[in-house]
């Protein structure tokens, strides 16, 4: 997206019930590791249901620049990869836009070349810290030549002739940190250790595996997961069906539980454990959510949900779900702002640092739709109002945050007044059909 677009304010109405078949666009993270590993990978890589967002997209610009070749034919992508090791050095800087995980990411699998790499996105990203991913890097031997205070963007990393592989313990719970450390691996002679404590996302020790990465992981007695990775190996192209992505689905899904009567289903949903935490924290909650046609599709779990209007009892979240639900909590906010009773949500130090402040944006967004909230340092509990009386009638700062855009239009729908978001164009990084999935289930959003 264009970094200085025009502001575009959106508002969302108390909606009649949600009815309809749906599909969300492809899951974030497996595409973005769809396109990374592809373009990495000798030979051909076939991809269906790809997300075509702009954070995706820049993934996939990032990969042409280091020599890859991506094309869409038809509903397919077709990726002719340049083969591992073998990246070439981008002559322009790699500008990310928005996307976290595909800039850290991205300096893992080429922090490791003997090269230079200037990485640059947008305001959000500026502000995110990289120090978390830098850090592992510098102990294979990468240079951070420039980076602005702080360990941020824009930043320029320097490979070493022959990068050190190392054993590293992931210090937070984050799955991009595991990935980059695992990437820079692919390209360092021996094998690379990561140990993670907490279990993240495991997507890309899934796909790695099946483009034919050495990689195996064992979990010990304390459930710390050991990932190891043997450095420059072959890597295979693959052909890769994109399932839907969970985090999306997470907007529908609460819209047809809040509103009265909605009855709705999202087809081919995404159902790794990893990602399933807002759903069994709906369902306690007392959401009437069923799993139709489980079943398992290139190695990872998908079910199509069906969603009826439910009355929410407000849940203590617990802290070791966050890794499994981490970019869910806006949309969770928004759905215990109409639970009876408390809603206590634990554990959110890491959202502190997405594209946004989100705890302190969700706070902010539901004060001023007066709803009655306490933000403490990494927690938030929310006091509900099942019958919406007397809330929404606010404008929400966005801050350049996609998933804060999307909650609080879902707020809209039940609330008694209004809600106005102050610049719905962030939407368009992860779900750009999402004005028009939402319209066509029959939400009130302009
Ligand atoms: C992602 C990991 C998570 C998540 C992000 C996608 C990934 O970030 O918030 O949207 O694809 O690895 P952290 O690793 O920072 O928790």
């Amino acid at each position: 997206m264009d970094h200085h677009a025009s502001p575009k304010p959106a508002t969302a109405r108390k909606s009649k019930a949600l009815s309809g078949s749906v599909r969300v666009p492809g899951d974030k993270s497996i595409s973005h590791r769809a396109f990374m590993f592809g373009g990495l990978a000798s030979g051909e890589t076939r991809i269906t249901g790809l997300l075509e967002g702009e954070d995706v997209l820049r993934t996939g610009d990032a990969m042409k620049a280091m020599g890859a070749v991506i094309e869409k034919h038809g509903d397919e992508w077709i990726i002719q990869g340049v083969g591992n090791g073998c990246l070439l050095e981008p002559v322009a800087p790699l500008d990310f836009g928005n996307a976290g995980t595909g800039s850290r990411l991205t300096m893992g699998l080429v922090g490791t070349y003997d090269m230079e790499t200037t990485f640059i996105g947008d305001a959000s990203l500026s502000k995110r810290p990289m120090g978390r991913v830098l850090d592992p890097l510098r102990e294979m031997g990468v240079q951070v030549v420039k980076a602005a205070p702080g360990d941020r963007m824009p930043l320029t990393l320097r490979g070493p002739k022959h990068a050190a592989p190392i054993s590293y313990r992931v210090p937070m719970a984050s799955a991009q940190v595991k990935s980059a450390v695992l990437l820079a691996g692919l390209n360092a002679a021996g094998v690379t250790t990561v140990i993670e404590p907490v279990m993240t996302r495991d997507h890309t020790e899934k796909m790695l595996k099946g483009f034919g990465a050495n990689l195996e992981v064992e979990t010990d007695a304390d459930g710390v997961r050991h990932i190891r990775i043997e450095g420059r190996g072959k890597l295979l192209g693959q052909t890769i069906a994109v399932p839907g992505d969970p985090s999306s689905a997470g907007f529908p899904l609460v819209a047809a539980l809040l509103v009265p009567g909605s009855d709705i289903v999202i087809e081919n949903v995404l159902m790794n454990p990893t990602r399933t935490g807002l759903v069994l924290t709906l369902q306690e909650m007392g959401g009437s959510i069923e799993l139709l046609n489980p079943r398992n599709a290139g190695g990872e779990d998908v079910a199509d949900i069906r969603v009826r209007g439910s009355e929410l009892k407000g849940v203590t979240v617990p802290a070791e779900r966050a890794p499994s639900m981490i970019d869910e909590y806006p949309v969770l906010a928004v759905a215990a702002a109409f639970a009876e009773g408390e809603t206590l949500m634990q554990g959110l130090d890491e959202l502190r640092v997405k594209e946004s402040d989100r705890l302190a944006a969700v706070a902010r967004g539901l004060e001023a739709n007066g709803v009655d909230c306490t933000e403490g340092e990494d927690w938030l509990s929310v006091r509900g109002r099942p019958d919406g009386r007397g809330l929404g009638g606010g404008t929400v700062e966005t801050h350049l945050d996609h998933r804060i855009a999307m909650s609080f239009l879902v707020m809209g729908l039940m609330s008694e007044k209004p809600v106005t978001i102050d610049d719905a164009n962030m939407i368009a990084t992860s779900f750009p059909e999402f004005m028009g999935l939402m319209k066509g289930l029959g939400a009130t959003i302009e």
